[in-house]
């Protein structure tokens, strides 16, 4: 059955890939573009990654503005579609606490307001710290009783970023219990690239992380022998995005698309450098040890780490069960990851200088 989509972020690395796998499915999809005379690019790109450019619309919009700044004629078209599927985000280390909010965390509340006021499905992507309560305890998320979380200090722990996607991910489900109105959360793992072309946008964490081990910036292993960086590959994640979608069952539901055969971080890094022939790290440097050094003037602008990109290293491990579960009714499975590793660091070192 072929349906209408919207699709917030659909310039972004996940978002291309979920447009090509929308339209490759048949279905007409409305993006929201900041810059919409980027359009043709977009479909350029949707199309070599397998997708159909000519089910693909461009509405001007942005998130931060009230209404998503759409045009009534926009708003017109949106009003038909059967799934509102919302991935933007200012995705990036270093963001204050007012900006962050007003993007992701208003932005993400304009979104849902959007879908609830037209009775349609809201599809978030949020992210697997969500699912790691032991980590939100720690940073004072009061999973519970969110409104009761002290936000600020939350942000102050973590970093503008991840603070604005806990703090929206809580705003939108109440958001959204309040208005009785339908939604489904995927929460990706770091997203690697694809497993056949190991395409992956250049900027992304895993992405820049490949690179930082290329350029000989890794010394040590973040972390110890228990600590791992947990990925999912892109064509996985919009694999179940649009499943779970469109599935009556998932309202309300949330699942977390990660792949736990992931190495531990050693084991990856030792992978990854084995693709880019160059040495891997071998002795470890505790994760606290690593955050003070940073905060010595220039080293993490010379190491190219960020501080707030060390919470994602973790020694947590995730109850996989549902995600199984969904994998079975779907009939879907992870690429093998090693494999997906190699494509992804051949695709990065492809934009490398030599
Ligand atoms: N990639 C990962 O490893 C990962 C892991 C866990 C969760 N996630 C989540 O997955 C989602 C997609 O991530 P991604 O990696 O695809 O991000 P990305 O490549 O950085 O793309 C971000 C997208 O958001 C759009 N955007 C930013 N600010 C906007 C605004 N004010 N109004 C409208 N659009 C705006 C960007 O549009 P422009 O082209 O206009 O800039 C772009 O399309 C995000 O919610 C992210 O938090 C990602």
């Amino acid at each position: 059955m072929s349906v209408e989509c919207f699709v917030t972020g659909g310039s972004g690395f996940v978002g291309q890939h979920l447009l090509a796998r929308l339209t490759a499915t048949g279905h007409k999809t409305w993006v929201l573009m900041r810059s919409p005379e980027n359009i043709e690019r977009l479909r350029e790109q949707v199309g070599r990654l397998g997708g159909n450019p000519a089910s693909i619309h461009a509405v001007e919009g942005d998130i931060s503005r009230e209404g998503l700044g759409l045009s009534e004629a926009d708003r017109q078209c949106v009003s038909s579609v059967a799934v509102v599927f919302h991935l933007a985000a200012q995705f990036t280390w270093g963001l204050t606490m007012e900006r962050a909010r007003e993007v992701n965390v208003q932005g993400a509340l304009r979104v849902a307001r959007l879908a609830a006021s037209q009775h349609i499905r809201l599809l978030m992507v949020g992210g697997y710290m969500l699912q790691n309560l032991t980590h939100l305890a720690h940073v004072g998320v009061d999973v519970e009783c969110p409104e009761n979380t002290n936000w600020p200090l939350v942000y102050e722990r973590v970093g503008g970023y991840e603070g604005s996607k806990l703090e929206s991910h809580f705003a939108v489900i109440r958001y959204m219990q309040e208005a009785d109105a339908d939604y489904t959360i995927v929460h990706p793992a770091t997203v690697c690239g694809h497993s056949e072309s190991g395409h992956i946008l250049e900027g992304q964490p895993l992405a820049e992380l490949i690179r930082n081990l290329a350029q000989g910036r890794f010394k040590a292993v973040p972390g110890s022998a228990r600590h791992w960086l947990p990925v999912v590959s892109v064509d996985y994640l919009v694999t179940m995005i649009t499943c779970v979608a469109f599935d009556p069952s998932m309202a309300n539901r949330q699942v977390l698309a990660l792949n736990e055969g992931t190495p531990n971080l050693q084991r990856m890094l030792a992978q990854l450098a084995t693709t880019l022939e160059v040495k891997a790290p071998r002795r470890h440097v505790a994760i606290g040890l690593l955050k003070w050094l940073l905060t010595i003037p220039g080293l993490a602008a010379r190491f190219a780490i960020s501080t707030e990109s060390l919470n994602f290293i973790q020694t947590q491990r995730f109850d996989m069960n549902y995600s199984k579960q969904l994998e079975r009714k779907y009939q879907l499975t992870h690429p093998d990851l090693a494999r997906t590793l190699e494509k992804t660091v051949r695709y990065v070192k492809g934009y490398l200088p030599n």
